[in-house]
């Protein structure tokens, strides 16, 4: 029987799943492995279903290269393996798309609410004892309906994130994306622009590209001041898109309204100052964590060992 690594607790349908078709070493303490632990226990290993706290990179896969075949990430964002090297060893790695789409998209909006309405601080004020009674000059934050969204990144969560707004919030779309979609322009009367423009012209702007070496820092301290001083900034992609330290610089000087973060750039480490900001919402990177999402990526990140070791193409091949 082929040998599986599951580096963290994930739903039970995995277990299920591989179980049958795989031996299954487990780790059923719920932190990530060290990387020394990791490389050790992906020794004689045919496949793992890591996550993206797991960093394979090129030394981890060649100490594990003479027997790990196939990496399947429970995870969409492939930013913690190093394609080239698991290409270059021959090494098959999966993801799991579309079906977290819908829930980090709804995390996306959630964020630009809550971080245009202000719930977190004003969240604070209630539960502190601050909250005096209604007021008309009280907690005033920015409209959502109607304003201009810009979307970097045209993809999967991007495009759903761009429908939910234009249809659901009435509000005009510009997209950045190295690729353009005539789709977006057709369907949802998105046009494209370029990055500096789209943050000068936008009231909100959310990021849905991948982290790349492209786009490591695409937002930072000089586009940063790009954007205007009521406009928001949303981020569930990765967090070292944005250049974190200069985002905080940007925050405490009013510079830009707020963010909303589901990702951080040294997670689960955050920027110093950010936590103590009043005009940021943030959260613990939960943009697929719902009990259904979760279960359907299980499924999906086993499927894709089992196809893999069974001789079969797997659904979400990334290299
Ligand atoms: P996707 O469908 O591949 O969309 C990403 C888009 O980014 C692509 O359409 C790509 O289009 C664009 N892109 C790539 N490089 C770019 C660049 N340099 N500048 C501008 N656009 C660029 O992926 P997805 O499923 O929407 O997921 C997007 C990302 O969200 C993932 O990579 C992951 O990091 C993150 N994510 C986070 C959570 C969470 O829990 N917070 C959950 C799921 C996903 P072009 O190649 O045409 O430019
Ligand atoms: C989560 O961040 C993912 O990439 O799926």
């Amino acid at each position: 029987m082929p040998l599986v690594l599951v580096t963290r607790p994930v739903p039970q349908q995995a277990y299920d799943l591989l179980s049958g078709h795989a031996e299954v070493d487990r780790n059923d303490e719920d932190r990530q492995l060290e990387p020394a632990e990791l490389l050790d226990r992906l020794r004689g290993c045919d496949g793992v279903l890591c996550t993206l706290g797991d960093r394979l990179d090129a030394a981890t896969l060649e100490a594990a290269a003479p027997t790990l075949r196939v990496i399947a990430n429970f995870a969409v964002g492939v930013d913690n393996i190093d394609l080239d090297a698991a290409q270059r060893l021959g090494m098959t790695v999966t993801n799991t798309p579309d079906v977290l789409t819908d829930a980090t998209a709804e995390i996306a909006v959630g964020l630009m609410l809550a971080t245009a309405r202000r719930f977190a601080s004003g969240d604070r004020m209630v539960r502190e004892g601050r909250f005096d009674g209604w007021a008309p000059l009280l907690h005033r934050g920015h409209d959502v309906y109607g304003k201009r969204v810009g979307i970097i990144g045209a993809g999967r969560i991007g495009h759903r994130v761009a429908a939910t707004m234009r249809h659901g919030f009435g509000c005009s779309i510009l997209y950045h994306s190295r690729t353009a979609r005539p789709d977006w322009e057709s369907t949802l009367d998105a046009r494209r622009a370029p990055l500096d423009d789209l943050l000068q012209r936008c009231d909100i702007v959310s990021i849905h590209c991948p982290l790349t070496p492209e786009t490591h820092h695409l937002i930072d301290a000089r586009r940063l001041a790009l954007m205007a001083p009521h406009a928001v900034l949303i981020n569930t992609a990765r967090g070292a898109v944005i250049d974190e330290a200069a985002l905080v610089d940007a925050l405490r000087e009013e510079r830009i309204a707020g963010a909303g973060l589901d990702v951080f750039e040294n997670e689960p480490a955050l920027a110093p100052g950010l936590a103590t900001l009043d005009n940021v919402v943030l959260l613990p990177h939960i943009g697929s964590a719902t009990h259904e999402t979760r279960t359907t990526m299980a499924e999906l990140a086993a499927q894709s060992i089992i196809d893999l070791l069974s001789g079969k193409q797997p659904k979400h091949r990334v290299v």
